[in-house]
C-alpha cells in the first residue's frame, strides 16, 4: 500500500494515547508523513520519536485541541515541519464517567469540545489542503457507544454527533477525492479503559478478547489509502462482534 500515499500528510490527534500512537505508527509504515497532536507534548514528542527512529518523517505537536485558535495555528505549524496535509484523522478523545446527576455543564461543554468540536474545527480550518491532495481523507474515531446509548450520557451524545457529523460533512467535498469516514471501536486496551471493564467485555466478545488499538489501526490504515475511494460517509464498528449479543444488562 506505501507506493499508493505517495507524499502524503496525516495530522493525527491523539497521537500520544493508545490508539493514536498505534495509528500514527502504521500510517508512518505506509509511507505517510505524520504530524502527532497531543495535549499530552511528551507523550506526543515520545510518539514521533519512535516514528523518526522507524523513518517516517514526523513531528511532534503540544496543541489542546479545543482552544480557539488551535486548529489554524496547528495548519500553520504542519505547513512550517511537514507541508500541505492529505490525511486528518480524529482520534484525540475523552471519557468523563458520569451520569445524568453529576455531569456539570462544564463537564458536558469540555466532552462535547474535545469529541466532537475539534473534529468539526479542525477539517474546517484543513478542508482547502484536504481538497488539494491527490485523495483527502478524514477519518474520526466515534465509539461503539455512539451507535446506541451508554451509561455515560456526554461521551455517548459526543460520539453519536461525531457519526452524524462524519455523514454530514461529506456533502462539504462533494465532487472531490476527499473522503469523511469513522470507526466505531468497542472495547479497547488502553489507558482510557478501566481494568475492571475490560475484564466484563472479554468475557462479553465472541472473539474472547478485548480490542487491541493496532486492530482498529488497521481499518484507519484501509480508509486511509487510494483504494478505499469508494467508502464515503461510513461508521465501521470494531469489536470483535460484542455489538451483535449486546446487553448492557
Ligand atoms: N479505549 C476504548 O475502549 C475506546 C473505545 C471506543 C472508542 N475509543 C476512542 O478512541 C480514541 C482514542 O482513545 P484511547 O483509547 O487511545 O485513549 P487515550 O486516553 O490513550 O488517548 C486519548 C488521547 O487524546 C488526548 N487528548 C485528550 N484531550 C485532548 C485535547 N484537548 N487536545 C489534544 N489531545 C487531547 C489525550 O492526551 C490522549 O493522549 C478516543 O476518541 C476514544 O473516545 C476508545
Amino acid at each position: 500500500m506505501s507506493s499508493t500515499l505517495g507524499s502524503a500528510v496525516a495530522v493525527v490527534t491523539g497521537a500520544g494515547g493508545g490508539l493514536g500512537a498505534a495509528t500514527a505508527k502504521i500510517l508512518g509504515d505506509l509511507g505517510l508523513a505524520v504530524a502527532c497532536v497531543d495535549i499530552d507534548e511528551v507523550a506526543a514528542q515520545r510518539t514521533a520519536d519512535e516514528l523518526k527512529s522507524a523513518g517516517t518523517e514526523s513531528a511532534a505537536f503540544g496543541v489542546d485541541i479545543t482552544s480557539e485558535s488551535a486548529a489554524t495555528s496547528l495548519l500553520k505549524a504542519v505547513h512550517v515541519e511537514l507541508g500541505a496535509v492529505s490525511h486528518l484523522v480524529n482520534i484525540a478523545g475523552i471519557l468523563r464517567r458520569t451520569h445524568l446527576a453529576d455531569t456539570d455543564v462544564a463537564s458536558w461543554r469540555q466532552v462535547m469540545d474535545v469529541n466532537v468540536t475539534a473534529p468539526f474545527l479542525l477539517t474546517q480550518a484543513f478542508a482547502d489542503d484536504l481538497r488539494r491532495a491527490e485523495f483527502g481523507r478524514v477519518i474520526n474515531c466515534a465509539s461503539f457507544a455512539g451507535t446506541r446509548g451508554y451509561e455515560y450520557p456526554a461521551y455517548a451524545a459526543s460520539k453519536a454527533a461525531l457519526i452524524n457529523l462524519t455523514s454530514s460533512l461529506m456533502f462539504d467535498f462533494w465532487g472531490t477525492s476527499v473522503t469523511v469516514n469513522a470507526v466505531a471501536p468497542g472495547a479497547m486496551d488502553t489507558p482510557m479503559l478501566d481494568r475492571a471493564a475490560a475484564e466484563r467485555m472479554s468475557a462479553k466478545t465472541p472473539t474472547g478478547r478485548i480490542l487491541d488499538p493496532e486492530d482498529v489501526a488497521a481499518v484507519i490504515a484501509f480508509l486511509a489509502a487510494r483504494s478505499s475511494r469508494g467508502v464515503n460517509g461510513t461508521t465501521t464498528v470494531i469489536d470483535g462482534g460484542a455489538s451483535l449479543l449486546f446487553s448492557y444488562k
